[in-house]
């Protein structure tokens, strides 16, 4: 997913988390690693669970393609624009996947949109940041493409059969997404020393919020515990940043780019790269709604839904049309 903000102060279970574990079935058949479907029993704190999960995963997907979107316009090449307009239309697919996987789980697609245009579900604190230069197509592409990877590999072996199939046409469509983040910046460190400055520029403001969309440090995330006693989380955000930042250290380094923290060093006894603290205020802040672009990335939402109500009425009357000639005979 795009950022674990399962430990954030108001997302804490308000139940105890060791109630409601499922019947002996639903036990078992999650501790041989199966995988659970639409129609099995499950218990309903398992199945809110992934509700939350999934939807904050779509939601972060179509919210995902506003800071790109903001560059199809301006892309530097026409080659370049196709690529771009491409990666942001996956984007509008992942959400659609998302979106069905949570629907079998018998909640509407309408009324998880409703609940995050009225602010009462979450997406990733990552889409919240400005996209002030083309480079920043590269940095979004390297690192939260990157970042999302590393969160979402895992997810296609989740005890949840329909979100861990979603997922893996989703992996395969964002590594093609880092990879041409990775190239973008590429053709940049190695061009002018103008636009060398504006790759580095764009990797120093995207390094600390791409680490921290893992989510919390290990200690402060009370509902992975328990995600991942389900199958439904299978590393901790501890494990899964550290994964990240092992995989981009020498990718930086090809990339001829300087990530933006002195105390980034390599720990020759445990085969790790140690970062600095992450300051994990500022995620906080993000996430309580303070973020730069909140508030505008809210606003356009909620237009663009107002503004596609036509699409969703025809899609509607054409089904009902479908489905009564369908009734008549008229249709095979
Ligand atoms: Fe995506
Ligand atoms: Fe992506």
């Amino acid at each position: 997913m795009y950022g674990d903000h399962s430990g954030t102060p108001e997302q804490v279970w308000s139940h105890d988390a060791y109630a409601d574990d499922g019947d002996a079935d639903f036990l078992a058949l999650i501790q041989a690693d199966g995988r659970v479907e639409p129609r099995d029993a499950m218990p309903n704190a398992y199945r809110a669970s992934l509700v939350r999960q999934i939807a904050q995963h779509a939601h972060s997907e179509i919210i995902g393609m506003q800071p790109e979107g903001n560059w199809i316009s301006r892309a530097p090449s026409l080659k370049r624009k196709a690529i771009l307009m491409a990666k942001v239309q996956d984007e509008a697919g992942h959400g659609l996947y998302l979106y069905a996987a949570a629907e079998t789980l018998g909640v509407d697609r309408s009324e998880l949109l409703d609940k995050l245009h009225t602010g009462r579900h979450k997406y990733s604190s990552i889409f919240n940041y400005p996209t002030l230069t083309w480079a920043d197509m590269g940095a979004i592409g390297w690192l939260v493409d990157g970042a999302a990877i590393v969160n979402q590999v895992p997810i296609t072996r989740c005890s949840y059969g329909p979100y861990a199939r979603a997922m893996v046409r989703i992996c395969k469509e964002e590594s093609f997404h880092q990879r041409q983040g990775f190239e973008i910046l590429h053709t940049l460190s190695n061009g002018s020393p103008a636009q060398h400055a504006m790759a580095q520029d764009a990797v120093d403001r995207w390094w600390w919020p791409s680490l921290m969309m893992f989510g919390p440090p290990d200690d402060a995330s009370p509902n992975s515990e328990r995600s991942m006693r389900w199958g439904i989380k299978r590393f901790s955000n501890d494990e899964l940043r550290q994964r990240f930042v092992d995989m981009t250290v020498p990718q930086a380094q090809a990339l001829g780019l300087t990530l933006p923290d002195p105390e980034l060093a390599y720990d020759d006894t445990t085969g790790h790269w140690r970062t600095g603290a992450i300051d994990f205020t500022e995620l906080f802040e993000v996430i309580a709604g303070n973020g730069p672009c909140n508030a505008a990335r809210m606003a356009h939402r909620r237009g663009a839904h107002e503004r596609g109500q036509w699409v969703r009425d025809a899609a509607a009357a054409y089904a009902d049309k479908h489905r009564s000639a369908t009734a008549t005979g008229a249709v095979a």
